[in-house]
């Protein structure tokens, strides 16, 4: 990728893949179609992330919400990843990237974790780019959970409720341990976050783009990341106090 300045990347990119759908509607195709060609984006961006050295890549496979859709999309999309993932592994090992999964793993399937327990041992020695996949995610059930336990842990002695801050209270997310997102990407043209990491992203530089997720290319990719390096971000400051890097 060119004309992209490496010293401004962002640490840690998450996307919500979406519109594929859409894209297979639009050509008489079937869901699922648009789904298959999604993954091929997937390896894409994967591939461009890890050349241009972004150290965290979080994608939004799978909401708590989808699995209201349609069985038979559901079956689809399960099958679909477990392929994913016994396909890539070994990609994963030649580009030293570690599986990582966030959201309710007792909701998915028994083989689907049994794919996934396997791809993230064999890649947990992996140092290079973490790859984490929101599977069965929800920001609010995420927020709901982290609460629970913490509250177990205030019971049981192991913490006070006056040394509860938001590092403390962040620890407690699946999320734990990796920074928050610097740049989010959304296609397909929806202009929302649903339920998407929500206490994640409280400084995130939001992107959109009406591209569906099939058709989202290298280009555009590269778009998006050069439109992130010219954004001052200020976290509250002024844009003095950034230009003096207070
Ligand atoms: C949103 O499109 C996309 C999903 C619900 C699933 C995302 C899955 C993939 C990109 C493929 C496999 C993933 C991996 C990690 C290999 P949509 O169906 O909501 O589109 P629509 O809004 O147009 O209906």
């Amino acid at each position: 990728m060119m004309n992209l300045d490496p010293e401004k990347l962002p640490l840690h990119l998450a996307i919500i893949m979406d519109g594929n759908g859409r894209w297979a509607q639009q050509r008489m195709l079937k869901r699922i179609v648009g789904h298959q060609r999604g993954a091929e984006t997937v390896n894409m961006v994967v591939e461009q992330a890890w050349r241009l050295g972004i150290k965290y890549l979080t994608l939004f496979a799978f909401s708590s919400e989808n699995w209201s859709r349609p069985a038979m999309e559901v079956r689809a999309l399960m099958t679909l990843l477990k392929k994913y993932i016994r396909q890539e592994t070994a990609r994963m090992m030649r580009k030293n990237i570690r599986y990582n999964v966030i959201g309710n793993r007792s909701d998915l399937p028994d083989d689907v974790n049994a794919t996934l327990d396997e791809a993230i041992r064999q890649t947990s020695g992996n140092t290079g780019m973490l790859l984490t996949l929101a599977l069965s995610y929800g920001g609010r059930q995420e927020l709901s959970m982290a609460a629970s336990r913490l509250a177990r842990d205030v019971v049981a002695g192991k913490c006070s409720p006056d040394e509860i801050t938001t590092d403390v209270f962040g620890s407690y997310l699946d999320t734990g341990g990796l920074p928050d997102p610097d740049f989010l990407i959304r296609t397909s043209g929806e202009m929302r976050i649903s339920n998407f990491l929500l206490w994640q992203l409280a400084y995130t530089e939001l992107y959109f783009t009406e591209t569906n997720w099939p058709d989202f290319t290298i280009n555009e990719f590269q778009k998006a990341l050069a439109d992130f390096q010219a954004r001052e971000r200020r976290f509250g400051k002024t844009s003095d106090q950034i230009s003096k890097r207070n």
